[in-house]
């Protein structure tokens, strides 16, 4: 059970991203994988809550393994061929009751509202219409797609009209031809165009894992572009589900990326409380796919010695850091972490342990010209996560000019005493910095 002050602490936390997201459209694909999952209504309930703080929301509902059970049930198998069904005559019908019913379950529980729901009171209306023109998708290869369709246009104003009404757009898998025919299309293509054509702050895609992973089994937070190409192209080639799912989100975030969304999140549809983690804490829950100076922030190597000095020297000269020669420097680095932007190290700062349970937080430095724009706070918040998945407890900073600063991060005053005895041997009384301590939790 999460304590009083625990939870005070998290919702003030949260108020920054609650004024930044607020007012922004976000695209969300719920795939059908999504809606099959137990966790499906924990995911609405989040989502009713993201509609109650003012994001304009826009889901665009999936329906592929749906579509393929009802197929097979009625001995219809379709083909795949370049990653998207065939859609037959025969299969249209079947297509549009499936569509139909997975339609009707999301209003359901859209519509939940009982005292003892997390949806008490949000009363959401959602809004369902032809806002996807289709055309066929053709025949390649030798392969007529029949049914199957690609997007030729979203009615971003028809839409937008309904957002600004306070509505939660739903769109599903289904566009409409100009001919009058409908049309299944890939959910993966609406929400990507939609997303493109809404000039969306974010394009949110669900998927089967917490995120991508890279070969150490680890969480990539944060990829740039080169990055999501990278494990695009690696996942592809990967025969199972899963790494196809990732793969086809990783295209989208491309797509997305090279047409001015910003960001796109790649968040577990089967954590609870993943997408609210991924949108108001700094740790997140997820990878993100962008391209701002977040992208850039990564532990320094040796080859980062010189910019780091550069960076660090006049601050050096001035008393407000201590000093360090290039030695010391090369045998410390793995401490490091740093912001690099256009080929520069702009801002820097280290991780030291002092024993099993305590840390301290050195030699943070931004670029006067860079400073003001949170860099530091990124690279503190990246810090402190590894101060705590190392075990530590404890945080300390020495400070001689930046206490309000560090104040303003969670940091209160603390006595000499407090120090580890070994990190106290080596306080320097000449320079009498403050001492500060975060406690991790
Ligand atoms: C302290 C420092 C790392 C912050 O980096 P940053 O990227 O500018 O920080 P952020 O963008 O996350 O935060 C900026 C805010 O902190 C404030 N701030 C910066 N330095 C501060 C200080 N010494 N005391 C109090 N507030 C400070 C800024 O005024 C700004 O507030 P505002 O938005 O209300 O105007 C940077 O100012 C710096 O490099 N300073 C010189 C080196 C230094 O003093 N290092 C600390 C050694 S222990």
């Amino acid at each position: 059970m999460i304590n009083r002050k625990d939870m005070i602490d998290l919702f003030r936390a949260s108020s920054a991203y609650i004024n930044a997201h607020r007012g922004k459209v976000f695209v969300v694909l719920l795939s059908g994988e999504a809606q099959a999952d137990g966790n499906f209504s924990n995911i609405v309930y989040d989502l009713s809550l993201l509609h109650s703080l003012g994001i304009k929301l826009v889901l665009v509902q999936g329906a592929r393994p749906q579509i393929t059970a009802a197929l097979e049930k009625a001995n219809m198998n379709s083909s795949y061929h370049r990653n998207l069904r065939v859609t037959e005559s025969k299969c249209i019908e079947i297509v549009k009751q499936t569509v139909g019913i997975l339609g009707i379950n999301i209003d359901a529980l859209f519509s939940t509202g009982t005292r003892n729901s997390p949806m008490h009171g949000s009363d959401i209306r959602l809004c369902r219409g032809n806002f996807v023109t289709a055309k066929p998708a053709g025949i390649h290869d030798g392969v007529d797609f029949h049914f199957t369709g690609k997007v030729r246009k979203i009615h971003a104003t028809a839409i937008n009209k309904q957002l600004d009404q306070g509505s939660l757009v739903v769109l599903s898998n289904l566009g409409y031809s100009l001919t009058g025919e409908v049309f299944n299309l890939s959910a993966e293509e609406i929400a990507t165009e939609a997303a493109i054509a809404l000039n969306a702050e974010k394009l949110i895609l669900m998927i089967p894992e917490d995120g991508v992973i890279d070969d150490e089994g680890q969480l990539i937070s944060s990829l740039s572009e080169s990055d999501a190409k990278k494990y695009a192209d690696k996942k592809a080639k990967l025969l199972d589900e899963e790494s196809k799912c990732i793969s086809q989100a990783l295209y989208a975030s491309l797509r997305a990326y090279s047409n001015n969304v910003h960001r796109t999140h790649l968040i577990s549809f089967k954590s609870n409380g993943a997408l609210l983690q991924e949108l108001f804490t700094r740790e997140g829950n997820g990878s993100l796919v962008s391209n701002d100076s977040f992208d850039k922030l990564r532990e320094a190597s040796i080859s980062d010695v010189t910019g780091v000095l550069d960076l660090i020297r006049p601050l050096e000269n001035d008393g407000t850091l201590v000093e360090r020669s290039r030695e010391l420097l090369e045998n410390e680095i793995q401490n490091f972490k740093i912001i690099e932007f256009e080929g520069a190290i702009i801002a820097c700062a280290a991780l030291y342990p002092i024993d099993f349970q305590s840390g301290e937080i050195a030699c943070i430095a931004v670029e006067p010209n860079k400073q003001k724009n949170g860099y530091g706070e990124q690279l503190l918040a990246s810090l402190e996560k590894n101060a705590t998945e190392l075990g530590f407890t404890k945080l300390f900073v020495l400070t001689t000019v930046a206490s309000h600063w560090f104040i303003e991060k969670g940091f209160s005053e603390a006595n000499l005493d407090e120090l580890p005895d070994q990190r106290k041997k080596l306080y320097n009384m000449q320079r009498k910095s403050k001492v500060f301590l975060k406690k991790l939790s």
